[in-house]
């Protein structure tokens, strides 16, 4: 889907309206790595806690402009496998802004067509969470505007890991034979086998790395980095990112088209 928007760009401080009208080229699925709320917080002589709560709340304006782009999946990253390295504290109120958010966050989902997914070793996460974390998918599986797929305790490895057990498993029940594994068979253990691949990944904060995001679905991904710290990307940001993915030759092994 594309359609034609006028793109603004922030340089040296100073707000340029493009003369040209871009015709952009929308992803159908948007993957965002939302990294930088430390720093946005240190910054500020905050503790690092508040940057995460400026972190969520900004996904609220993210989803809006997907929604009016017409993106119809949008998947963050939360938490990886590998933030239990950090201290107890941070992790205990990450877990609490996770439940206080989807909370929050359920009136305006409703109100704009979301619906909530969840990707993760959701197993691993605290109960109440747990709970929390089913009672949205569940409210919100008839929602078909945007389907925001927040990766919680998420990790590639892991989930690739997870996926071989459960052919394995398969395997030993006698309902698969090991040489009819592929492609297709290994997709279908992953995760949420039924979302299409990223078409776009943007992590701001000025890293330029997976960390262990949707290592196998990125295998075609175009990524999009900016040094802007998530709190603070928003829609002209998004834009600038669509404008680039509009410039792309996506050609998945193929030749370029003339
Ligand atoms: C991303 O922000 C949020 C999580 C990983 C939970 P960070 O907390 O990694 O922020 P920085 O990278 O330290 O600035
Ligand atoms: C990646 O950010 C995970 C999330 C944004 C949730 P990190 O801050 O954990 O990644 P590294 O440690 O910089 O690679
Ligand atoms: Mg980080």
């Amino acid at each position: 889907m594309s359609r034609l928007v006028d793109i603004f760009k922030t340089k040296n401080k100073r707000r340029l309206k493009r003369t040209a009208k871009v015709d952009l080229r929308i992803p159908v699925h948007l993957a965002v790595i939302m990294d930088g709320n430390g720093r946005w917080a240190r910054k500020r002589g905050l503790p690092r806690t508040a940057g995460h709560r400026a972190g969520a709340e900004n996904l609220e304006n993210v989803c809006e402009a997907c929604i009016e782009q017409g993106i119809q999946y949008l998947t963050v990253y939360a938490f990886s496998t590998e933030n239990w390295s950090r201290p107890t504290e941070e992790i205990d109120t990450l877990m609490d802004l996770f439940i206080e958010f989807i909370h929050r966050f359920d009136t305006k989902m409703a109100r704009e067509g979301i619906r909530l997914r969840f990707s993760g070793d959701l197993a691993g996460l605290p109960a109440h969470l747990q709970s929390t974390i089913s009672h949205a998918e569940e409210n919100s599986r008839h929602r078909d505007r945007l389907q925001l797929i927040i990766a919680l305790n998420y990790g590639g490895r892991r989930e690739l890991a997870q996926a071989c057990r459960k052919l394995a498993e398969q395997v030993r029940s006698g309902k698969i034979e090991p040489d009819t594994i592929d492609e297709n068979l290994v997709r279908s253990a992953l995760y949420l086998p039924d979302v299409p691949d990223p078409d776009l990944i943007i992590r701001p904060s000025g890293e330029q790395r997976l960390s262990n995001f949707l290592i196998w679905q990125s295998a075609y991904s175009e990524f999009w980095f900016s040094d802007v710290l998530w709190p603070d990307f928003n829609r002209e940001h998004l834009l600038a990112a669509l404008e680039a993915y509009t410039m792309r030759d996506r050609r998945f092994g193929g030749l370029k088209q003339i």
